[in-house]
């Protein structure tokens, strides 16, 4: 070792800092009709980031995406809003600035008759809506990030709960009890836990409706999680 000079020492470790500073914070999805792989390893999420594949997608299909509104079928007013070059074409996304792209309009309308998602449903929550309005003032890009899910974390408030708030409450809630299913209390999704329709559903086995509804499929890691969960009796921990 003490043969090498220092003055290698500085320039390993200086390449080594410059490469790291050049290392992308985010995997953009050129192609727009990938529907985009969430599950890959690699990119970290920077919290000060809105990434569309992991934070706004799932707020719009379960908040707006569901059967009779903007799913590709129904398409209410022409609007779809189950992927990312759906939300582009139709949802009037000006990227730079929310104020003059309609879908924030629509969904932070005071007007209830105006605002999305109507009545008796409930408005995005002020989370929902500071996410998506970052993501149109970041460019309203197609970017995805590894959110660092580990299979050993399966209880209930650290994994479960924030996974089903996610993906699944925008259609399960009171308000909006698809299939007069709800998850949005413990009770509630430890009897589908209980029943075999939660897993039969998230890990779309045969004989249950495949869930999310028009979502991709939650990643291997997520439904792995689910099932320690309720393999460990699906306790509220
Ligand atoms: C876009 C709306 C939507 C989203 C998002 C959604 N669901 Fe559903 N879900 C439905 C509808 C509609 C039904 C009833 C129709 C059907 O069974 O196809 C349903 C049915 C179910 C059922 C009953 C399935 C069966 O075959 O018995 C379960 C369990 C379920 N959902 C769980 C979930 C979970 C867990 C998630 C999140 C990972 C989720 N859902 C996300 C709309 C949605």
């Amino acid at each position: 070792m003490r043969s090498i000079p220092g003055i290698i020492y500085l320039l390993i470790i200086s390449v080594i800092v410059i490469s790291c500073k050049h290392e992308p914070e985010e995997k953009l999805i050129t192609d727009p009709t990938d529907p985009g792989d969430t599950t890959s390893n690699g990119i970290t999420c920077n919290p000060d980031t809105a990434y569309f594949q992991n934070d706004v997608l799932p707020i719009l299909i379960s908040g707006c995406g569901m059967s009779g509104c903007h799913d590709a079928t129904s398409a209410q007013e022409g609007v779809v809003l189950t992927s990312y070059q759906s939300v582009m074409n139709t949802a009037g996304i000006s990227p730079g600035n929310p104020n003059g792209s309609e879908l924030y309009e629509k969904i932070t309308d005071d007007d209830p008759e105006d605002r999305m998602p109507p009545p008796p449903m409930a408005a995005l929550s002020t989370d929902q809506l500071l996410t998506i309005r970052k993501w149109i003032e970041q460019g309203a890009k197609n970017n995805y990030c590894d959110a660092g899910c580990d299979t050993n974390n399966y209880a209930y408030a650290s994994a479960i709960e924030p996974l089903i708030n996610t993906y699944c409450k925008g259609c399960h809630n009171a308000a909006q009890a698809s299939g007069g299913i709800r998850l949005d209390t413990y009770a509630a999704v430890k009897s589908a836990a209980d029943n075999g329709s939660l897993y039969g559903a998230i890990s779309h086995q045969q004989g249950y409706s495949p869930m999310p509804q028009g979502g991709n499929k939650l990643s291997e890691c997520n439904i792995t999680q689910v099932r320690k969960w309720i393999a460990n009796g699906a306790p509220d921990n």
